[in-house]
């Protein structure tokens, strides 16, 4: 695979020369008319700068890293061999992902493990092109079965403390809470790491989404927007559009993890374009968890369409086929996704995330933005 050299082609970029964080050019970004959009381009793919802005660190446990954590840590898994794990990745829904996902946390002990796990997300991620990422971890699925805080948190930090360094990937942390778990358990868990002074830019909410409203978690958010931090949510991934104004109403975040069930509201739509509020969608996880049959049918080409501001990102890329990379290819070989739009996706991710205006303006430089 090719690496993106910045350089910009005849034809097959959009003009790279405005202001670097001006949103207007992207907001006024002409856009390629259905013919152009359904021609499927055999070229390969190169390898944008992009910030992965929706990615859980326990989806990237990788069945490999899987058996040797639970080799070094004396736990016996319920499959005999990576093919009989590999053959539980067959999901019916986001719920089905859930039970596998939380399952397998189980070899996560020690800071070592957190800390092995997250490096291995990272030289990944580089090699996908990505030089900005704001990871998620789920502290309650690992205090709830016994696992200290600090372990956790220290573990994934510790590595996250020298990406910039060792993969060129500058990142945040974002404690993600579990809303099928009451408010009570979320504040207690975002109390004691205010108080351990965690490294966190943000907080976020995920898990399973059907019947666990934005509405139940006013508090936590008020009290993380008091604590200077940073908001986001899942909205609209399997929940209704109603999620995602609420999450935008109630929580006051900043961005909607997935958001493609948008695409059934258009006064919704001309709010969230109006607003320009990123949604950090996640193509091939939506195919895996069902919420689109097939990467054919996906949105996202509607939703670039619209003039929504939408990312590409790899939620949980160990479960779900891929990294942003595998993301990208796909996108470009079955949905035939132009250049100028694969363009206008990674400079949406760099705008959008929370690095400072000194990193987004580097990582917009390396995309061709001067
Ligand atoms: N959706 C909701 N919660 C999650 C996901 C997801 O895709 N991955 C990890 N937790
Ligand atoms: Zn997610």
């Amino acid at each position: 695979m090719e690496t993106y050299d910045g350089a910009p082609e005849p034809g097959g970029v959009p003009a790279l020369s405005d202001a670097p964080i001006s949103e207007a050019d992207e907001a006024a970004a002409p856009v390629p008319d259905a013919e152009e959009a359904a021609v499927v381009v055999e070229q390969p793919v190169k390898l944008l700068p992009v910030a992965e802005l929706h990615l859980h660190i326990e989806g990237t446990l990788e069945p490999e890293l899987i058996f040797a954590l639970a080799e070094r840590n004396g736990i016996e898994l319920p499959y005999a061999d990576l093919d009989e794990l590999r053959a539980c990745y067959e999901f019916t829904d986001l719920q089905s992902f859930l039970d596998l996902y939380y399952a397998n946390m189980a070899v996560l002990q020690t800071e070592q493990d957190f800390a092995d796990m997250t490096r291995a997300y990272l030289e990944r991620a580089a090699a996908a092109g990505v030089r900005h990422a704001e990871i998620m971890v789920d502290p309650q699925a690992h205090v709830s079965r016994g696992v200290p805080l600090e372990t956790c948190v220290n573990g994934v930090a510790s590595v996250l403390a020298n990406s910039l360094a060792e993969f060129g990937v500058s990142t945040l942390l974002i404690a993600a809470f579990l809303r099928d778990l009451s408010e009570e358990s979320a504040l207690d868990v975002l109390e004691q790491l205010l108080a351990m002074n965690a490294p966190i830019a943000g907080i976020g909410l995920d898990s399973a989404e059907v019947g666990n409203p934005p509405a139940k978690f006013e508090r936590l958010f008020a009290r993380a927007k008091e604590a200077g931090l940073h908001r986001i949510a899942h909205a609209g991934e399997e929940g209704p559009p109603s999620y995602i104004i609420d999450a935008l109403e109630l929580l006051d975040v900043e961005r909607i993890d997935h958001g493609i069930r948008c695409m059934e509201d258009p006064e919704l739509v001309e709010h969230l374009v109006a607003e320009r509020v990123p949604l950090t969608v996640c193509p091939l996880s939506n195919v895996r968890l069902r919420a689109v049959d097939t990467l054919a049918e996906h949105p996202l080409p509607a939703m670039l369409a619209a003039g929504l501001n939408v990312s590409v990102n790899s939620d949980d890329p160990a479960y779900f086929g891929g990294y942003v990379d595998d993301n990208f290819v796909q996108l470009q070989t079955v949905l035939g996704l132009s250049e100028f739009d694969r363009v206008r996706l990674a400079s949406n991710s760099i705008r959008s995330s929370f690095a400072d205006d000194e990193r987004k303006t580097e990582l917009l430089a390396e995309l061709g933005y001067s």
